[in-house]
């Protein structure tokens, strides 16, 4: 594997890159929209939501009153951040997969500061922007603390961990965005995340769980509109980047609970029959009324499925701090 090191004028900071060709080949937006809106029943990916504009209407969503994830995790890291990174003789190694803006990372990072004096915190991002971007302002703000930033897919970021990070690690993974993964999936992720920590280490993250359907399909489908804009962003790509021509105003998002899978299920529901051409695949495809793409799910969980989970990845849980109405579960887990 070859990576790409460098100090942007601090010495306090680095950032690690990992040359595009050696990443992971996720699937292109071209691949993606060719097989998904050929399948029965058609579907697209969520990962080309977040483009600039998509992570923009994201930290929207994170402050629409409907959606309770970011403010009820924050809670709980704000109240029980100590505990959370307590248990080490001097400080761990703090990594974060799917860092963001690290907002809420910083509760961490302050008791962590608070009872080790200095740390070395290691976010991982896709976007190489926001995550030098959040890591500057990280620096600059706490003086004691070391970042080193790689931008990559969280695979390839875990086997430069495992390389390169020696040492005592607290592994951070926030935001419930393992829900976002189908169980296999998710239980495949923990997996190689249990493959990269030893004893030593532990590895803390965020769920949210099964609630009222009412409460969970308001968060995700907010009455400013926020989040059917996020969802429809995939559709603006698509007619930007490939040249589609989909009505926004003929596709109306729709977000469900699924009891029986325990997710939110996201749709862009066609309003009428149409006939949409997307010349950058060569693709017409035509809807029938009411026909709709799939484009995302959140998981929900219970403390049941989460020990499953446990299970098959070969964790075991330690703690697990909650809110008062249980909506959101925080965990910390060892091999
Ligand atoms: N990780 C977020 C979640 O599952 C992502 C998300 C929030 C999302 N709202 C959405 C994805 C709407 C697609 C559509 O809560």
């Amino acid at each position: 594997m070859s990576i790409q090191t460098s100090h942007p004028k601090q010495h306090r900071l680095e950032m690690i890159r990992v040359k595009p060709s050696e990443l992971f080949e996720s699937e292109t937006l071209q691949a993606t929209v060719k097989r998904g809106l050929t399948h029965q029943p058609k579907y697209l990916l969520c990962r080309f939501i977040y483009d600039a504009i998509g992570s923009e209407l994201f930290e929207q969503i994170c402050d629409q009153p409907e959606y309770y994830l970011t403010r009820t995790e924050d809670a709980i890291l704000r109240d029980h951040a100590d505990d959370m990174v307590d248990g080490w003789a001097q400080a761990p190694i703090m990594i974060e997969l799917g860092s963001g803006s690290s907002t809420k990372t910083r509760r961490l990072i302050e008791a962590a500061l608070d009872r080790y004096e200095s740390l070395h915190y290691v976010p991982i991002d896709i976007s190489e922007t926001i995550l030098e971007e959040s890591a500057r302002n990280l620096i600059r703000d706490y003086s004691s603390l070391k970042v080193t930033g790689i931008a990559s897919d969280y695979d390839t970021a875990l086997r430069v961990v495992a390389d390169r990070m020696k040492g005592p690690k607290l592994l951070v993974f926030l935001g419930s965005s393992l829900g976002n993964f189908d169980d296999g999936d998710a239980v495949r992720l923990l997996q190689r995340i249990q493959g990269t920590l030893s004893t030593d280490d532990r590895f803390l993250f965020g769920t949210d769980l099964v609630k009222d359907a009412k409460v969970l399909e308001a968060a995700y489908d907010d009455s400013a509109g926020v989040t059917a804009r996020f969802g429809k962003n995939i559709l603006t790509r698509i007619n930007r980047e490939l040249g589609g021509n989909f009505d926004l105003n003929q596709f109306r998002y729709e977000a469900r609970f699924s009891p029986e899978h325990h997710r939110v299920e996201m749709r862009l529901i066609s309003e009428q029959e149409q006939i949409v051409t997307i010349p950058g695949v060569d693709l017409t495809v035509s809807f029938s009324a009411g026909e709709s793409i799939h484009i995302e799910n959140s998981h929900k969980y219970t403390p049941t499925i989460l020990d499953q989970f446990a299970k098959q990845s070969g964790f075991v849980e330690e703690r697990s701090w909650t809110d008062p109405d249980q909506f959101f579960r925080v965990q910390r887990w060892h091999v």
